[in-house]
């Protein structure tokens, strides 16, 4: 039988249903934590013993995945510009990560110690104007990677969300210059309908 428009629109929803049904039931602040839970099935790269830090952390799910999987011999730090409720063995900085005084916050906590793992799931809030929402999250994306470089291990591993569009191309590019192996991805459980893309990075090129 041929899928109509209909058909595919309800089965899309049907999805999404069942990862806010899945994130209620395992304890998950949202279904987001499946597409960081599902980039580690494939890349495999959240290790005990890690420090993380996790961008544009909020409701907290990621930090959820990070807290229950890696959390007690782990060092992982959130930030956020909105408020974040405690998480087991998780640090957390509200604020504008794109401001001076945030990072060198976040840099102060660091103490000097180089990072695992740079995870970003920052994203702006949606205004539906194509370009806009286009240029900020690859100014965001932007300030993740410079933040990755300056503060992972050589070796070290980059997750970055980002929407396909305008200057995608060119920030992949970016990443690509810097790091060993770069490949592309979409979790299952992110919607099919959003340009949503996932970069991962691994490997840090020593400078
Ligand atoms: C898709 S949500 C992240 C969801 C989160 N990974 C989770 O699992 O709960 C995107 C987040 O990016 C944050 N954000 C956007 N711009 C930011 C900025 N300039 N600095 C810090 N956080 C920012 C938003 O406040 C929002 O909470």
């Amino acid at each position: 039988m041929k899928r109509t428009k209909t058909s595919k629109n309800w089965m899309h929803e049907h999805v999404d249903d069942f990862y806010v049904n899945e994130a209620q039931r395992l304890g998950y602040r949202s279904r987001a934590a499946f597409k960081l839970l599902q980039a580690n099935e494939k890349y495999k790269f959240l290790k005990q013993g890690s420090r993380i830090v996790d961008l544009g952390s909020a409701p907290g799910s990621w930090s959820e995945v990070l807290s229950k999987l890696i959390g007690e011999r782990s060092r992982i730090i959130a930030v956020d510009i909105l408020a974040m409720q405690n998480i087991k063995n998780v640090e957390f900085i509200q604020g504008d990560f794109r401001e001076e005084a945030v990072l060198l916050k976040l840099e102060r906590k660091l103490e000097n110690e180089q990072l695992d793992l740079v995870i970003s799931d920052m994203a702006p809030n949606i205004s539906g104007i194509k370009v806009k929402d286009q240029l900020e999250i690859i100014y965001l994306n932007e300030l993740a990677l410079d933040f990755s470089l300056k503060w992972l291990k050589p070796n070290g591993h980059f997750l970055v969300k980002s929407f396909v569009g305008t200057d995608f191309e060119k920030f992949l590019g970016q990443v690509k210059r810097s790091y060993k192996k770069v490949t592309t991805f979409k979790p299952k459980a992110s919607r099919d309908r959003s340009s949503e893309i996932f970069i991962y990075a691994r490997d840090l090129l020593a400078n």
